[in-house]
């Protein structure tokens, strides 16, 4: 059954990515960041090539932009039964429970990240894809090095969710190196766009104080105002995780590699919000539980692995950040119909 398809994978390693039809299908792909990765995908390899799928109803934009099929992540046999159908040779798993939701659910939670990861992992296996699975700075804890983290060091998260992104990382990378996966893991530092969701999120800050220097000019930030944490545009994240999946799998010495951009602390996002709106006043709360997080976070990543092995490389620093999130946040109010100062 996965023949053709192995050998689609082989001819793309030694020649090129491009000369294989590249199907792929993204998986809890309607949060914050699927849909944005497969416009990227679909500008490169064609819309009907790229299949986004999740359990919930998608926009009408997302209808008519591309392939979209309901898909539970839960559901072993109808995935394999898509993968089979549409002939995937990509898989990419974004599907999670949102951490406000996982808090107060923590049974529901724990199925849909872990039984969900496993379920994607022996898909994977069973019919010879490429997969990927995201990580983040979670996957650190106290005891690791934070400034900058590398990417092989101590891991030991006291967060249920940096503990199934290492049992993520883990679990791939052994059937990488038992049965021969093709598994690829990035940990995102804090991803910044528009649209995302308030999901009380330790990194959510700097998403919304782009929204509150737009509208009342004043943001109650939750972190001290020297918490320094690694951050990207959304996308440099897009970029960094379609590059990744690309590159010829021999030029791959991780399988879990760490990217960054930038790294930041709410004063100094701040500031450089006041050039362009120099009334934003900011003022500090912060909020035990996520001040502990973020100071159990590293302060940067160290990515020299994926800038040597696969050439990363951000287009975003703090500068073009602000700038195109000024924009896009005042674009969004306006089109909503929002006043914007
Ligand atoms: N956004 C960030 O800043 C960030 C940073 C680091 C890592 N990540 C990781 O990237 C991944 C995607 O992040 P996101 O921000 O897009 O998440 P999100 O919460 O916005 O989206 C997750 C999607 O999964 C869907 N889903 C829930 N249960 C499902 C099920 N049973 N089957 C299929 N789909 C289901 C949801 O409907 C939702 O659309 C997550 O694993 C997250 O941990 C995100
Ligand atoms: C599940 O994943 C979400 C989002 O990635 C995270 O916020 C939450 O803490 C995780 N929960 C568990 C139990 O792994």
């Amino acid at each position: 059954m996965c023949v053709c398809v192995c050998v689609c994978v082989c001819v793309c390693v030694c020649v090129c990515v491009c000369v294989c039809v590249c199907v792929c299908v993204c998986v809890g792909g309607l949060g914050q960041l699927g849909v944005g990765l497969a416009e990227m995908l679909r500008k490169q390899y064609g819309a009907e090539n790229v299949i986004l799928s999740d359990i919930k109803k998608p926009p009408p934009h997302v209808y008519s932009s591309g392939p979209f099929v309901y898909a539970d992540v839960l559901d072993y046999k109808h995935l394999r039964e898509l993968i089979i159908n549409h002939q995937i040779t990509w898989l990419v798993h974004y599907s999670a429970l949102l951490s406000a939701v996982g808090e107060a659910n923590v049974a529901l939670a724990r199925k849909i990240n872990i039984t969900g990861l496993h379920n994607v992992l022996d898909l994977a296996l069973e019919n010879c894809l490429r997969l990927f699975v995201p990580s983040t700075i979670g996957a650190f804890g106290p005891s690791s090095p934070r400034d900058p983290a590398p990417d092989l060091c101590v891991q030991r998260p006291r967060t249920i969710y940096g503990v199934s992104k290492v049992h993520g990382e883990l679990m791939g990378e052994y059937l990488h190196h038992k049965y021969g996966l093709d598994f690829r893991c990035l940990r995102y530092p804090g991803v910044i766009s528009v649209n995302t969701h308030p999901g009380g999120g330790t990194t959510d800050y700097a998403v919304q104080i782009f929204h509150d220097a737009l509208s009342t000019g004043h943001h109650v930030c939750y972190l001290r105002p020297d918490t320094r944490l690694p951050m990207m545009h959304i996308s440099d994240c897009h970029r960094a995780t379609v590059e990744y999946m690309q590159a010829p799998e021999c030029q791959l010495s991780l399988r879990t590699y760490n990217i960054d951009a930038m790294s930041f602390t709410p004063e100094e996002v701040a500031q450089e919000i006041r050039k362009h709106l120099p009334h934003l006043k900011v003022t500090y709360n912060p909020d035990s539980v996520r001040q502990t997080i973020a100071d159990s976070w590293p302060v940067r990543f160290d990515d020299t692995n994926a800038r040597r092995d696969w050439g990363w490389k951000p287009a975003f620093g703090l500068e073009e950040l602000v700038s195109d999130m000024l924009k896009s946040v005042r674009d969004k109010r306006i089109i909503e119909g929002f006043p914007v100062s």
